[in-house]
């Protein structure tokens, strides 16, 4: 009882001397960012009465940035490689950490405890930080027949594949801009590729459907696959397919019946060249 009765007194001089003023008031990480990127990370903080022991920054379980006060009262500043993340040192305070060329890797939660002195008592925040390889390629479309006549009953079968990025790009299909119901597609497993020390990723998807007359307009469907990266990359590739003899039947036809003007102006023109001479 006596214990007890002992803690919390001490707790309530301890609250009453500014405990609880340690606390972050800006925190600023993104939660995207693009590979190559420089970021200034942000943790502005509030001590009240007390004095800075310690901000440290981790990704994950470990730490890559530190500022501390050494018992001289001097500041030092700690830099830890960890893949990905590449400190500016020197640009670095004790409330920013400065990132240059940020890579893939360096994807992950990512912490900012700061620590007072004597107490140290912490405030920490966090945010999961994504680092997007975006790629400058649109995806590619590629068919399983060579020729793109088709006939009521015949099966279209297409394959889209998106160029490596990261993480992978969603792909979406749209039938003369009619987005395409599911069970027409079927999504194959996200291949991985390695490029230094970062692991891409690219996904595939099948589209296939039996062509019926509903799906022509003015004798063509429009198949188009679309590849995103949450709002940084949207890049679509097309395919076309025509109905069977309407190509040829449009040529001909057009061939057969020139228009009434340009029969009449055939015809002066013949009256015209043949009769002058008689004129
Ligand atoms: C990052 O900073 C370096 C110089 O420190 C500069 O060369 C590079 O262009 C910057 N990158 C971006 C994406 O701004
Ligand atoms: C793909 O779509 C899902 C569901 O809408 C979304 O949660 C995810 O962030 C998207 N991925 C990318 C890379 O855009």
């Amino acid at each position: 009882m006596k214990d007890k009765m002992g803690h919390s007194f001490l707790l309530s001089i301890l609250f009453l001397e500014g405990i609880g003023c340690v606390h972050i008031t800006y925190f600023h990480v993104p939660d995207q960012a693009i590979r190559g990127d420089n970021l200034t990370l942000v943790c502005e903080f509030d001590l009240g009465q007390n004095k800075l022991y310690s901000v440290t920054w981790t990704k994950g379980t470990h730490d890559f940035y530190t500022f501390k006060y050494l018992p001289s009262g001097q500041p030092t500043k700690g830099v830890f490689h960890l893949p990905g993340i590449n400190v500016d040192e020197k640009s670095s305070t004790d409330s920013t950490v400065v990132l240059k060329n940020l890579q893939v890797s360096a994807t992950g939660l990512i912490e900012c405890a700061v620590t007072a002195e004597h107490t140290f008592v912490t405030d920490s925040r966090k945010q999961y930080l994504a680092v997007l390889d975006i790629p400058s390629e649109p995806p590619i479309l590629h068919s399983y027949y060579s020729s793109q006549n088709y006939r009521m009953g015949e099966k279209i079968s297409l394959k889209c594949d998106t160029p490596p990025s990261f993480p992978a790009a969603n792909i979406t299909w749209f039938i003369n801009s009619q987005k395409v119901a599911p069970q027409l597609v079927t999504h194959d497993p996200i291949r991985k590729l390695h490029r230094g020390p970062d692991t891409l990723e690219r996904s595939s998807s099948l589209l296939k459907f039996v062509v019926q007359e509903k799906h022509f307009e003015n004798g063509k469907i429009t198949i188009i696959c679309e590849a995103t990266i949450k709002n940084r990359y949207k890049e679509t590739a097309e395919y076309l397919a025509y109905k069977e003899g309407f190509i040829q039947r449009m040529f001909s036809s057009s061939a057969r019946i020139p228009s009434l003007e340009w029969l009449l102006l055939l015809h002066l023109y013949t009256f015209y060249v043949f009769m002058q001479p008689l004129l």
